[in-house]
């Protein structure tokens, strides 16, 4: 009655945080399994950031508890995170049987919730009643910081919790709370930890990284409590790689650009949230910055790194976007050339800002712009990509592709996924890979040997 599956919705502050929950759950004796057939207790983190996140979720707790009543292995459900903090109660309302709801700052009090609902259970009586566990709680940011024991190549690691930007259209404020810092010891203590076991490679992780610590720590020769982490994370031995993810493009200053000359751990790669490329849109969002400080900032990034490699993240169809409007956002992104990026259509969130403004874009409207950038960003990253197609490229080995048969998988500095032959043992090791082949999502080539 020990064994647990973890299905995880939603952003990489959410995969990080169900990688903590099952770390939590084995130090208690829990084992963690691969799928829900094997599992006696299911564990969904969710997410609230779109409608279609929520529904997905709901519709898979649904399917599950009614799998439950025909006598499926499954005892216990248990929903978390985002949409737990956002429903609340009233998932109870439409799931009765649902066994647990627990919020965001919440996530270190599951082993305690099973722990209580298995007892109950083997003690034959009727079933436990739901527990639903929301509540606010200092210091919870604290508490995601273990990981597995076997090795990750690649780690991430949440620095802060909470946001304290109000995007018109953003649920995640109330979703995650204000911003909190994890103290800047204890994250260096983290990532050494993690380089012992063999990590070459950390993204850092927060909702506005560049604004960590910004309350708690003092700016220090001119540089911002961020920079400064970074700069800790840098000499921590073993430890090759460093990204981050999300910052924030208001707060973006010279000194986080000037890790781009100085600090060569940290990789070519930003993700680097537009949203919009209309000035007025990005007024209505509440996102304060213009196109062209946007722009200004690519550029000085650029300077900074010629081979810099960018991803954003963009909403079609915010209430009163016209057809100019969306033309500027197409303007800007074929401007900024962005390697990847995560195209959203709007999506209406109770409780925001944006909820007054109601849902005025139609659906086929929505659907048209969203496939226009969707083209946009085949051709740029298929361009990229072809640009890199002759070269030798430093490639991190995270381990066999899904393909097997040999093919082994890794990235560059600059994210992009790459297929090769190897063989189990470079797991982990950085490779000089030839690029022989390019689509717009993946790079296939060879491995150079130390002799050719
Ligand atoms: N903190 C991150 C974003 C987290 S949410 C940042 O500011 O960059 C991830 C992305 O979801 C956002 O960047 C935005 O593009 C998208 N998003 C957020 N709310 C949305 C909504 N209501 N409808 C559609 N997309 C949304
Ligand atoms: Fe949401 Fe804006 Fe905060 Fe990002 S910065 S999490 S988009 S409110
Ligand atoms: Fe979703 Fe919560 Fe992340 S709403 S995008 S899982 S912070």
């Amino acid at each position: 009655m020990n064994r647990v599956y973890i299905k995880t919705y939603g952003c990489q502050m959410n995969e990080r945080d169900s990688e903590a929950v099952a770390a939590m759950l084995r130090v208690r004796g829990y084992s963690i399994v691969e799928s829900e057939a094997e599992a006696d207790v299911v564990l969904l983190n969710t997410c609230s950031v779109r409608d279609q996140a929520e529904q997905k979720a709901l519709g898979k707790a649904g399917r599950l508890l009614k799998d439950r009543g025909r006598g499926s292995r499954m005892q216990v459900l248990g929903v978390m995170g985002c949409m737990a903090q956002n429903r609340g109660r009233a998932l109870i309302d439409s799931l009765p049987d649902l066994d647990l709801v627990v919020g965001t700052q919440k996530f270190h009090q599951v082993p305690d919730h099973l722990d209580n609902l298995m007892a109950t259970l083997r003690g034959l009586g009727p079933r436990p009643a739901s527990i639903v566990d929301i509540d606010a709680e200092a210091g919870s940011q604290n508490a995601i910081r273990g990981h597995a024991a076997t090795r990750q190549v690649s780690a991430f690691v949440s620095i802060m919790q909470g946001c304290d930007m109000r995007c018109a259209y953003c649920i995640v404020p109330k979703t995650r709370g204000p911003e909190r810092a994890r103290p800047m010891d204890e994250i260096v203590e983290e990532v050494r930890r993690l380089a012992d076991n063999g990590t070459r490679e950390i993204t850092l992780l927060g909702q506005i990284v560049n604004h960590y610590g910004k309350r708690e720590f003092p700016v220090l020769g001119g540089k911002s409590p961020f920079v400064q982490l970074l700069e800790k994370v840098h000499a921590v031995d073993g430890i090759e790689r460093i990204r981050f993810t999300s910052p924030h493009p208001v707060g973006f200053r010279e000194d986080l650009v000037a890790c781009y000359r100085e600090l060569p751990k940290l990789c070519e790669y930003i993700h680097f949230p537009m949203q919009s490329g209309s000035d007025r849109v990005l007024r209505a969002m509440r996102r304060p910055y213009t196109r062209a400080r946007f722009l200004r900032t690519v550029e000085a990034l650029r300077r900074a790194n010629p081979g810099m490699y960018f991803s954003t993240d963009v909403i079609v169809g915010f209430p009163g976007e016209t057809d100019e409007d969306f033309a500027e956002t197409v303007t800007l992104f074929d401007t900024v050339k962005f390697d990847m990026a995560f195209i959203f259509k709007y999506s209406v969130r109770s409780g925001t800002e944006a909820e007054a403004l109601g849902d005025t874009v139609p659906r086929e409207v929505k659907e048209a712009r969203n496939q226009v950038l969707l083209e946009r960003l085949e051709a740029l990253s298929v361009a990229r990509n072809c640009l890199l197609v002759g070269t030798v490229q430093e490639v991190l080995v995270e381990g066999p592709a899904r393909k097997g048969d040999g093919v082994y998988m890794g990235r560059n500095r600059g994210n992009r996924k790459i297929l090769f032959p190897g063989s189990a043992q470079l797991a982990g090791e950085f490779v000089p890979v030839r690029i022989v082949r390019a689509t717009a999502t993946v790079l296939y080539g060879e491995i150079v040997d130390a002799a050719g």
